[in-house]
């Protein structure tokens, strides 16, 4: 029978609770479609920093590395810097796994609301196509003149023209199964080296695909218009930073951030891609079983399908889409007063 080696960091806060509801649906979906999925825990996580001096081992990206593929919970918890916690664990792992296509897809699911007025099931749907291992997210830079009047900052972003033009080419393939439409969300008007770079590497990429209709947008007005105008919206690329806040906003207009999975994927398959939620480990409501789980079940799906199994996806898909549907049982952030074990067990009941 054929069989998987998953390995599971549930991590910080609320991702631990949702990974757990996870795993279960996962496990009920290989069951029904003949597969096995072999989980691997590891305790990488703020309480190991705490215990440790590490977010994980020396030999972490090692071990991982052995894997199929990763189930990422959450990371980042008060009491360690963000810094220091994104920087030992997450980050780290994007970049030594080269998952630089930071996929999220959203859509406003049957029996959920948009906080957009007057949107209903299906009207929404979209993917950001985030690049994850370059851009603003650098450690070049530094502190100057500490103390004194003049004290300042300089963070340098880097942008290659190989991590520009891969995430850019992975957009326009993925616009060809889709819409045939790419926006390209920039700030080319107010960021004088990294945007019309961006931008020139777009139009250059863009030439490569006529049958596909490629748009530029100011990120400002990209917001705006994913708030007032999202209809035309399908595929849209951006850089590190631009790509992290969009999905948010996505998040937002589809149901909240407890429903938006992502994907941190190594398309060449040289590594492991990692599955995740869109959102952290929300401390505010941490230890009250009270997330919502269906992100991370849908990062989980998303998952099945990077692994070849994509009727087990489907009928995860379905089997969330049921539950919602029903309404039955539902987290508060949904209205409802489910806890997150009730939803992930009606989850994988439906599957
Ligand atoms: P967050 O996503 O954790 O929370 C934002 C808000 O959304 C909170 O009010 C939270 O309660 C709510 N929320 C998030 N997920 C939810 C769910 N599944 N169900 C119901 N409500 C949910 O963002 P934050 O507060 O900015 O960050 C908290 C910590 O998580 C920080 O340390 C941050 O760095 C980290 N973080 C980690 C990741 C990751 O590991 N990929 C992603 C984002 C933030
Ligand atoms: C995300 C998170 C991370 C990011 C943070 C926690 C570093 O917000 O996965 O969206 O910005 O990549
Ligand atoms: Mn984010």
């Amino acid at each position: 029978a054929r069989s998987y080696d998953i390995a599971a960091v549930p991590g910080d806060g609320i991702g631990v609770d949702v990974t757990a509801e996870a795993v279960k649906v996962l496990d009920a979906a290989a069951s029904r479609h003949g597969f096995t999925l072999r989980w691997t825990e590891f305790d990488y996580s703020c309480e190991r920093y705490a215990r440790t001096g590490a977010m994980m081992p020396d030999d972490g990206v090692e071990t991982l590395s052995g894997f199929d593929a990763i189930l990422l919970g959450a990371v980042g918890f008060p009491g360690v810097p963000d810094h220091v916690s994104l920087w030992g664990l997450l980050i780290p792992l994007r970049r030594a796994f080269s998952q630089y296509v930071n996929l999220r897809p959203v859509r406003l699911l049957p029996g959920t609301t948009s906080v957009l007025a007057g949107r209903r099931a299906d009207e929404l749907e979209m993917v950001i196509v985030r690049e994850n291992c370059e851009g603003e997210y650098s450690t070049l830079g530094g502190r100057h003149n500490q103390g004194q009047p003049g004290e300042f900052v300089l963070q340098e972003a880097v942008f290659t023209r190989v991590g520009v033009e891969r995430i850019l080419r992975y957009a326009f393939e993925l616009a060809r199964t889709r819409s045939r439409r790419v926006c390209s969300a920039t700030k080319s008007n107010g960021i004088v080296h990294t945007m019309p770079f961006w931008d020139e590497i777009f139009e250059l990429v863009s030439a490569d695909y006529p049958d596909v209709e490629a748009e530029q947008c100011h990120i400002d007005a990209l917001v705006a218009r994913m708030v007032q105008h999202p209809d035309r919206l399908d595929v849209i690329v951006a850089s590190n930073l631009f790509g992290d806040i969009l999905s948010d906003l996505a998040a937002a207009i589809t149901g909240g951030l407890g429903m938006a999975p992502s994907g941190n994927i190594n398309p060449e398959r040289t590594h492991p891609s990692m599955f995740e939620a869109v959102h952290g480990s929300a401390p505010d409501i941490a230890g009250r079983g009270i997330a919502n789980p269906v992100a991370q079940i849908l990062a989980g799906a998303m998952m099945l399908d990077q692994l070849g199994e994509a009727e087990a996806a489907r009928s995860v898909e379905t089997a969330v889409e049921q539950v919602l549907a029903e309404g039955r049982v539902a987290t508060p952030d949904l209205g409802g007063k489910a806890t997150t074990e009730q939803l992930g067990s009606a989850i994988a009941a439906a599957v």
